[in-house]
């Protein structure tokens, strides 16, 4: 069995992803390998569409190894990423009797991930836990250690940074998630060779077609480089100084795209998608970027089955109001990531906002 191990470099909150096919089923072993003995209560957090499938057999695959198991799962979707679901999984936790020794297991996808993490960031000020992600957008959320939840006021408001013990990515679990959800995912690992990685954009041209029917070795490949390129800038910026805003690359036009749109229209990477040509279309005009890097960059996007075109029903003047906000622009300059060529990008952060305007127009008479 192909088994991959990326190891995050943070000094002493170092961590390794593992990923392969069929981890989750050797889960007992991969964790005592991690230094987490059956001595240790555990407590899984998941959600009730991964329950489904995957639940069952990992507890058995625990207990049958000597682990005590404990489960909630919460309902699916964001809004689970609440105030009120986190005290139900606090008192959950309470109740099943998780001391400082215990761990959280984070099975699912970035919701999850998130909602999990900031249990174990802030159950008795902090205890150890191990995600084991089942969409492929996760490998973005299982690198760089930010938990969250929201507020009703804003997504990810109330959080902390909290490194997982170890992340165990089965990429078998892929297989049964929603095409749409497997183009969102597939959107942020373009992303990562987009930033950083000419070579992985060609590989992931290349290979565009076997990908997207998830040929498990190179699946592992993809989230592999994906997570790597991620850490890379992560271990350089753990807590967001400088570099970690390349990683908003699409962001600032996906999250106003985002913002406007009920989520049914638009999904946060189908939103990004969509930002990711807009910013090489800027930086072309801007001429940052040579020409050809957006045509490169939408065809790139078009193989994973990601939209490109502009979403018709947002006018861009609204948009570029979200963006003004969410940026804080300063004299009708705003900052955004943009690219310098394919797997190179800056934050440029004196941005015409009437030639963002003047390309976002031209995109929606298009
Ligand atoms: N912490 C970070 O750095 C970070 C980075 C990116 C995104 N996020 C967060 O991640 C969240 C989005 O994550 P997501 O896209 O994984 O969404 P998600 O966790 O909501 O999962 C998407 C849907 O797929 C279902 N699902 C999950 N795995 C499945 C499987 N293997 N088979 C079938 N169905 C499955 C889920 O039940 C859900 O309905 C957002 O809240 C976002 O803020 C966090
Ligand atoms: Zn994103």
């Amino acid at each position: 069995m192909i088994r991959n191990v990326l190891r995050v470099e943070l000094g002493e909150r170092s961590y390794p992803i593992i990923i392969g096919e069929g981890l989750l089923q050797q889960a007992a072993t991969l964790l005592q390998e991690g230094g987490i003995a059956p001595a240790a209560r555990l407590f899984v957090i998941t959600d009730e569409h991964v329950a489904l499938r995957y639940l069952p057999p990992l507890e058995d695959n625990l207990k049958s190894a000597g682990y005590s198991v404990h489960a909630y799962v919460i309902p699916a979707g964001e809004q689970s990423k609440s105030l009120s679901m986190y005290e139900k999984v606090m008192t959950a936790a309470i109740e099943a009797g998780l001391d400082r020794k215990s761990v959280i297991l984070a099975l699912g996808g970035g919701v999850v991930g998130d909602l999990a993490g900031f249990v174990a960031a802030t159950y008795m000020r902090g205890i150890r836990f191990v995600q084991l992600p089942t969409t492929l957008l996760a490998h973005d959320s299982s690198v760089g250690g930010k938990v969250a939840i929201n507020h009703p006021l804003g997504k990810n408001l109330i959080g902390a940074f909290h490194q997982p013990q170890m992340v165990l990515y089965d990429t078998a679990a892929i297989a049964t998630l929603p095409e749409r959800e497997r183009a969102a995912g597939f959107a942020e690992v373009l992303k990562h060779g987009l930033i950083a990685d000419e070579g992985f954009v060609a590989w992931l041209e290349q290979h565009a077609s076997e990908l997207w029917d998830l040929d498990s070795e190179l699946l592992g490949k993809a989230i592999f480089r994906g997570c790597e390129v991620k850490a890379n800038i992560v271990s350089a910026d753990e807590t967001e100084q400088g570099q970690r805003a390349l990683l908003n690359l699409g962001h600032t036009f996906g999250h106003a795209f985002e913002a406007l749109s009920e989520y049914s229209r638009l999904n946060h990477g189908e939103a990004i998608s969509v930002g990711m040509c807009l910013a090489a279309k800027v930086a072309e005009r801007m001429q940052l970027a040579s020409a050809g890097v957006y045509a490169r960059t939408r065809e790139l996007l078009r193989r994973y089955h990601l939209p490109t075109a502009w979403p018709h029903w947002l006018d861009p003047e609204d948009v570029l109001e979200v963006m003004k906000r969410d940026k804080k622009a300063v004299g009708g300059k705003l900052a955004l990531v943009l690219p310098r060529a394919i797997g190179r990008v800056e934050l440029i952060s004196d941005v015409d906002e009437a030639l963002i305007l003047t390309v976002m127009k031209e995109e929606a008479g298009a």
